[in-house]
């Protein structure tokens, strides 16, 4: 039995280190492309998180957005597996946007069970542990069955520019049926506004575990869809394209980025 009281209390303990952060520019580190930064506190909240969770579940393995030092090969599709971004939307975390969170999530043989999403900046907790429904905060989720006509479409822009055009141009056919379009800059936390019904539908071409894992399972507890280009579950292994939304307004989307994506 996970004592998730526990996990969530050390994943609130890392927004606070977001909070106290004090960012100066020998602290920002850039990785493979433009828009792909990690700072110190990156690696040191994360460190943080693996260190204690390692304590609470010692047979656990994790798939960590920033390398590990002491990384060790297990199989993530057997037994426990924490998947954990320590701050999922680091521009934003940059620039001051006041829009990013810690994610952690846990697997059991290959399937996502719980979750945690914590905006430090509102204090806004978004949780779910599998069968027992989704909270934000104290507040139970369900989202709503409304079409794209009737809310907001979050998207992620794709980090390499040469796949822009094809994707904005989905876009702009998703944007004509929406009544707007949002790119908060945090993945996990645009997914959760999916399953608090803030937004209807997500969508974004290229994303890794670290930053739908915790969010995936909180929009399916709260009655939500998120998937695949193809319809499968995304994958807890490597990067996939994300859809997600309200029920209706998911068939909406995938239907939308078939016609205009899957030109094969
Ligand atoms: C990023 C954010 C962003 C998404 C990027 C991610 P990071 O994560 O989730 O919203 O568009 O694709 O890489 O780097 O801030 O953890
Ligand atoms: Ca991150
Ligand atoms: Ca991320």
């Amino acid at each position: 039995m996970i004592d998730y009281a526990r996990v969530e209390h050390l994943v609130r303990q890392a927004g606070q280190m977001i909070l106290d952060a004090n960012i100066t520019r020998e602290q920002i580190h850039t990785k493979e492309s433009r828009d792909n930064f990690v700072t110190d506190y990156d690696i040191r909240i994360q460190q943080y998180l693996v260190d204690n969770l390692r304590i609470l579940l010692p047979e656990a393995g994790f798939f960590c957005e920033e390398t590990m030092q002491d990384s060790e090969s297990r199989d993530i599709r057997k037994g426990f597996c924490f998947y954990i971004d320590p701050i999922d939307g680091t521009t934003n975390f940059i620039y001051g946007y006041h829009f990013s969170c810690v994610s952690v999530g846990i697997a059991l043989d290959g399937r996502m069970i719980a979750g945690f999403v914590y905006n430090p900046y509102n204090n806004e907790m978004y949780r779910a542990i599998r069968g027992q429904g989704a909270y934000l905060n104290d507040r139970r989720l369900w989202t709503e069955n409304r079409t794209l006509a009737d809310g907001i479409l979050a998207f992620g822009a794709p980090a390499d520019t040469t796949k822009g055009e094809t994707f904005f141009k989905m876009l702009y056919q998703l944007y004509e049926v929406t009544q707007t379009i949002r790119n908060g800059g945090s993945a996990a936390l645009d997914l959760c506004r999916v399953a608090s019904g803030s937004n209807t539908a997500f969508i974004q071409t290229r994303l890794s575990p670290y930053d739908y894992a915790a969010a995936s399972v909180i929009i399916e507890e709260a009655g939500g869809v998120i998937t695949q280009l193809d319809g499968s579950p995304v994958s807890l292994e490597e990067n996939c394209l994300v859809i997600a939304g309200a029920p209706v307004a998911y068939v909406q989307t995938r239907n939308i980025a078939l016609r205009m994506l899957d030109k094969k």
